[in-house]
């Protein structure tokens, strides 16, 4: 089993890697974010990439999710914990708190967000009833026990298109549709994993409450505090996921 993960914004890299190589690849959807990179998290041996490149500059809406994936799974990656910043919905889900959700809804429009579209010998449909891998997810909360690190072990994750934040509009509407967070970059990067048959779960760090939950604007600098909190917080979950042997 070969793990990879992606880091969002707020963990373009992760200090405690010790970076053994780099490689480029070149895929038939053009360029990755960035070089992935092979190194050693609490010596256990992983590939990083950075979603939105290093320097942090591509925006949600840009990220070329196909390459992304593809070249993780040309280095013989079968696994992907995605790391995400997102907006607080669900009560629970406080500015620096970690989620691991079990479900997802796509509102993003206008990405390529599939493998299966030209050239096809027939049309191919995934499975998507549990969209993060259940073995993947159980292994990240037993860890977070483990380690006694607080987490939501379920939640449902609204992917919006950005890079703008929400009315308060439309987190009500996501709410009632059973939104706990609300991110820009979940899709398609979970269902183009699936397509190509790599587990893939996600981290979500809570960077602010979501528009409209609380009364105010959301601002960069509360974003940013929050995510040193919280990123923080999810670099100890992946230490203890990384070294977590199933029982
Ligand atoms: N909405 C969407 N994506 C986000 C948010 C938000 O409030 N915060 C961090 N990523």
């Amino acid at each position: 089993m070969t793990l990879a993960i992606i880091g969002g914004t707020g963990l373009t890299q992760i200090d405690e890697l010790i970076i053994t190589g780099e490689e480029r690849v070149t895929t038939p959807f053009g360029e990755p974010s960035a070089p992935y990179l092979m190194g050693e998290l609490n010596g256990q041996k992983l590939v990083f990439l950075a979603r939105h490149g290093n320097p942090h500059r591509i925006p949600p809406h840009k990220i070329n999710y196909r390459a992304n994936i593809w070249g993780l799974k040309q280095l013989g990656v079968s696994e992907i914990i995605g790391v995400a910043a997102v907006g607080g919905i669900g009560a629970e889900m406080a500015p620096a708190h970690i989620a691991i959700p079990d479900q997802l809804i796509d509102y993003s429009y206008g990405r390529e967000h599939t493998f299966f579209a030209d050239d096809l010998e027939h049309v191919t449909h995934i499975d998507f009833t549990e969209p993060y891998s259940p073995p993947l997810r159980k292994r990240i909360i037993q860890a977070a026990q483990q380690a006694q690190i607080k987490i939501s072990a379920t939640g449902t994750y609204g992917c919006t298109q950005g890079p703008r934040l929400e009315t308060v509009a439309e987190i009500k509407r996501m709410a009632q549709d059973g939104c706990d967070l609300v991110g820009m970059t979940g899709m398609p990067e979970a269902a183009l994993a699936r397509e190509l048959g790599l587990a893939y779960a996600n981290i979500s760090v809570v960077a602010n409450w979501a528009a409209g939950i609380v009364d105010g604007e959301i601002t960069m600098e509360e974003i940013e505090k929050n995510l040193d909190v919280g990123m923080s917080r999810a670099i100890a979950l992946l230490k203890a996921t990384v070294l977590f042997a199933e029982s």
